[in-house]
């Protein structure tokens, strides 16, 4: 039941029923207020049944390949999605900090919402709910090292990852990225924890729209570009000389 299998073409990699799975976690609580304890989201059971199906998977020939357990299939399979890079900011100071997501999405326009998948063990979680805002900067294509930064390689923590960029203060105080394609200020509507992350949403209560330069993506585990920079398309249309 529960093994690689190929139909036209594609590899077919069924995964355990929810009951059956490590990581089945408890029913969802809602609200800001921590929930559900994070030992509960942590520390993952796995049942003989699941272990043994997991073993299964976990022939030479398949691991060689792209991964057959749930979780090496599904990053393979997401690899393929192609996402924009927005870097998250939230709180002030010294008690700054923020990171990369590629999960962000629009939730609604009316009112304006947007929601992205939080790793609960992620250093930006504790600031963000003790602040209860965050910024968001959609990144161009020449704000590569921006989002290393952010994703913390490099190393660097909290308000280092502010470093060699130009910042200025949305409504909320939040820091709002100057050069972004657009940045949003939100104001934490809501901490949902599922699994090993937190959705997060976000009544927006600012909007900044940027230059209309190339956005930076990120698909198949590597930065891409789509478009071009403003300057660019100037000097292609004639409208400035090289
Ligand atoms: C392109 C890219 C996209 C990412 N998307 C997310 C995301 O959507 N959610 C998330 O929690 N982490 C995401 N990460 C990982 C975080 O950026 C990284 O783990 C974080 O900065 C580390 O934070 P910490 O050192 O403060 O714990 C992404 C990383 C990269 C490079």
């Amino acid at each position: 039941m529960f093994r690689a299998d190929t139909a036209g073409g594609n590899r077919i990699i069924p995964l355990p029923a929810r009951r059956d799975h490590p990581m089945a976690a408890p029913a969802p609580a809602v609200g800001v207020s921590d929930p559900q304890p994070r030992s509960e989201v942590s520390m993952a059971t796995v049942s003989p049944a699941s272990s043994a199906a997991q073993s299964t998977l976990r022939s030479p020939a398949s691991a060689a390949s792209a991964g057959t357990d749930g979780a090496g299939a599904f990053k393979s399979a997401l690899r393929h999605l192609a996402g924009g890079v927005c870097v998250i900011t939230t709180g002030r100071g010294d008690d700054r900090t923020g990171l990369t997501v590629t999960s962000l999405s629009s939730l609604s326009a009316e009112p304006p919402a947007v929601m992205f998948g939080l790793n609960l063990a992620s250093s930006v979680f504790p600031v963000l709910r003790r602040h209860r805002s965050f910024g968001v900067n959609f990144l161009s294509a020449a704000q590569k090292e921006i989002a290393d930064r952010f994703a913390g390689r490099g190393g660097a923590k909290g308000p280092a990852r502010y470093v060699e960029a130009r910042w200025s203060e949305g409504r909320s105080g939040v820091p709002l990225l100057e050069g972004a394609l657009a940045a949003l200020d939100c104001e934490l509507e809501e901490l949902i924890e599922r699994h090993s992350h937190a959705i997060v949403i976000g009544r927006v209560r600012e909007i900044r729209l940027g230059p209309n330069d190339a956005a930076l993506l990120y698909w198949r585990g590597d930065y891409e570009r789509l478009g071009w920079m403003a300057e660019e398309a100037r000097i292609a249309l004639g409208l400035r000389s090289v």
